[in-house]
């Protein structure tokens, strides 16, 4: 059998933890002749719980789980790392500003940068759940000197998945119909959901939707959507978002012609270098690559601006909280 990769998962214990690692342990993240270790991070206080989903994986006999691994420590967590799910994060809380949610997380995902730096395998592939998605990566990749920079992303394949099926079920056209669909900018409120290089039936999707659908359904419907989900189910979404961890490390590994992910910008599209913002990516040999070329509107411009102004913004509150 091949040598396993590492796959490290922090917040192993969490709900999201609990839809990811089966899934993975099966060989939906990497292939189906993949084998692959798992390593669980988590606080003290939840390790116990990991524990219990580790039982429940041996359960499983999954024929390309080759081991599970369980600490708090991230250097032992990331030592070797292949793939790390950064998932574990301080949740909001009542009377917390966002600065305090973003000073909080930067003592996570700074150290776990570190970790990563010193320990992980020179092939790591970062993807980063915990919200705020985009910002917590930038930590991470700041505090990774020494690891390339476009290791580094952040998941907005949730909201490119929820665009994909809004549109589908306004068009009743199965999801597979829709072509280049992207989702630009933070994975928050702000983010801009674009019809206007989609394609259905190759045809732009925008031209097939009222424009006041497109305006005033289709994009707050999408970019809400995560407040939506835990106003129904009393709790973020979690076999949605593990959903789409899989899909995206499944195609920056397998390859893809176009989905959307936030990478490290290189100034595309305006967007100002070293931030990590959602764009329309590729992926072939194992890496993203922005793709070029498109044309911007002044209604997508706005959009995309204000969304990237919020991760400006974002990027310097972490700066002057001494994180990044
Ligand atoms: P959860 O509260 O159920 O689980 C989080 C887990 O992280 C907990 O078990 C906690 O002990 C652990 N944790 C906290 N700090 C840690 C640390 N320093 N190291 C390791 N583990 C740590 O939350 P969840 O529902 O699994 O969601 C996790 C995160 O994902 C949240 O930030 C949520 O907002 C975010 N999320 C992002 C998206 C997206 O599309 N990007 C979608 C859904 C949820
Ligand atoms: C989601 O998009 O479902 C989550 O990011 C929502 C949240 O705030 O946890």
């Amino acid at each position: 059998m091949a040598t396993p990769v590492k796959v490290t998962v922090t917040g192993a214990a969490g709900q999201i933890g609990y839809a990811l690692l089966f899934r993975i342990a099966s060989g939906q993240l990497l292939g189906s002749n993949v084998p692959v270790k798992l390593s669980l991070l988590e606080i003290p206080q939840a390790v116990k719980a990991a524990e219990g989903t580790a039982m429940e994986l041996d359960d499983c006999a999954f024929p390309l789980l080759s081991g599970i691994e369980i600490t708090d420590d991230p250097n032992t967590a990331f030592a070797g790392a292949n793939v790390a799910l950064l998932v574990g994060a301080m949740p909001r809380k009542a009377g917390m500003e966002r600065g305090d949610l973003l000073g909080a997380n930067g003592g996570i995902f700074g150290p776990q940068g570190k970790a990563i730096n010193e320990h992980a395998a020179d092939d790591i592939k970062v993807l980063v759940v915990g919200n705020p998605a985009n910002t917590n990566a930038l930590i991470a990749q700041q505090n990774a000197p020494d690891v390339p920079a476009d290791r580094f992303t952040a998941m907005t394949r949730l909201d490119h998945n929820r665009a994909l099926s809004q549109l589908a079920a306004k068009l009743q056209v199965p999801v597979t119909e829709i072509k280049n669909m992207t989702i630009w900018g933070n994975h928050s409120a702000t983010q801009y959901p674009d019809l206007y290089h989609a394609e259905v039936g190759g045809k732009i999707a925008a031209e097939q939707v009222e424009s006041e659908w497109l305006r005033d359904t289709f994009i707050p419907t999408v970019a809400k959507r995560g407040a939506a989900i835990i106003e129904a189910r009393g709790a973020s979404s979690a076999a949605s978002a593990a959903n789409a961890a899989i899909d995206h490390v499944y195609d920056w590994v397998n390859g893809t012609d176009w989905t959307s992910a936030a990478v490290v910008s290189d100034g595309s599209y305006g967007v100002p270098e070293g931030l990590i913002s959602s764009f329309p990516v590729r992926a072939a040999g194992g890496r993203f690559e922005i793709i070029q070329g498109l044309e911007i509107d002044a209604f997508s411009r706005d959009r995309i601006d204000a969304s990237v102004r919020e991760l400006t913004e974002e990027r310097d509150a972490v700066a002057s909280l001494g994180l990044i």
